[in-house]
């Protein structure tokens, strides 16, 4: 017997807004044509003015909840990834907890960017196999709007805000590649690379800041990095990448997830995509893959899921798991 985090739930929440490309193109020297043919992303959401990471939040783990069938009385932690929180203290997690109405149990943020919804599932997979909590709600949730440079081209097209959220619950498992749930992960990152992609503000230095981005430098690290990751997590797990069913990428950049796709010899047809919707949401972007891939009918369960996702820091991972 051996203790598996199981996907149980899953729900995601993106604000009302959406913004074609073509919105930019009356106060960029940008094109529909350029961001898409570069970026894969035709429009994203935008939260309102008064809408905040831990509204977006609390949508998607309610319609996560609905989907497991379970209430927050059920729910023992909540592992929250963002890098664009409310407020600088307490955690969105706290905020999302209390919103909830669940007041046992604890509730904490994860920070590694756009990595940091493999994180969060890292960290919550090691809270239910030691057991320290038998349901834990893992959500990834952005409003990285906020912290967009309005003048700069080269980022402030490739963003948007969203949420996704799953409930993973303690199972038992025959300890095989054959169980369902968080079969193996893998963390890594690397601070020399923080010029690469950092937001030059924060309480520190006393400023919000904006997100600064060095793209084709990210883009040379980001096929490497997401294929080595993702091939460490499988191997550790006992699989191969033609056992993969569906690759749920971090959807940043679609030359990215078709080269990655490309590098672990898997076609197009086992990678599910939203990035054409959503834009990069950085830690939101894969459970809201999970979500949308889900109601598609792409994701059914059984399916051996591998998920991959490089970000700021530089930081990146990967969480193989049997849905
Ligand atoms: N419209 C028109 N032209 C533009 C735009 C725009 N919106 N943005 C940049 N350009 C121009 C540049 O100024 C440059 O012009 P120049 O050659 O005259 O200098 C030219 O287009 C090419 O720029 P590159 O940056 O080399 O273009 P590239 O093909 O690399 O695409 C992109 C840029 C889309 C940013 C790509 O590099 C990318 O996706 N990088 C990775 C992003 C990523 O994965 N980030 C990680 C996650 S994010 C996180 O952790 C928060």
């Amino acid at each position: 017997m051996a203790g598996r985090s199981v996907v149980v739930g899953v729900g995601h929440y993106l604000p009302q807004r959406v913004v074609p490309n073509s919105e930019f193109e009356n106060t960029l020297d940008t094109t529909d044509e350029w961001i898409k043919t570069r970026s894969g992303i035709e429009r994203r959401h935008f939260a309102a003015e008064d809408e905040t990471t831990s509204d977006l939040a609390t949508k998607a783990a309610e319609a996560a909840l609905a989907d497991a069938g379970l209430t927050a009385d059920d729910i023992d932690a909540i592992v929250l990834a963002t890098s664009t929180a409310d407020l600088t203290f307490p955690s969105a997690a706290t905020m999302v907890q209390a919103r909830l109405g669940m007041t046992q149990g604890f509730a904490f943020d994860v920070q590694a960017v756009c990595a940091g919804f493999v994180f969060a599932l890292s960290n919550a997979n090691a809270l239910i196999v030691s057991g320290q909590a038998k349901r834990v709600l893992v959500i990834g949730a952005e409003t990285f709007s906020r912290i967009m440079d309005w003048t700069d081209r080269s980022t402030c097209v490739l963003f948007g805000d969203g949420a996704g959220a799953v409930v993973l619950e303690a199972q038992d498992g025959n300890g095989t590649a054959e169980d369902r749930g968080i079969l193996a992960t893998d963390l890594n990152s690397d601070g020399r690379y923080k010029d690469l992609l950092y937001v030059d503000g924060g309480v520190s230095t006393q400023s919000t800041g904006h997100l600064r981005m060095q793209g084709n430098q990210v883009f040379r690290h980001a096929v490497e990095k997401l294929t080595k990751t993702a091939e460490t997590a499988l191997d550790r797990a006992g699989l191969s990448n033609s056992d993969v069913d569906w690759i749920v990428p971090h959807q940043a950049n679609i030359r990215i997830i078709q080269g990655t796709a490309k590098k672990m010899g898997l076609p197009m047809e086992n990678v599910v995509v939203t990035v054409q919707d959503h834009g990069n949401t950085s830690a939101a972007s894969i459970p809201l893959a999970l979500s949308v891939g889900k109601e598609r009918g792409q994701i059914k369960p059984g399916d051996l899921i591998v998920t991959e996702a490089i970000g700021g820091g530089l930081a990146w991972g990967a969480v193989v798991l049997r849905w």
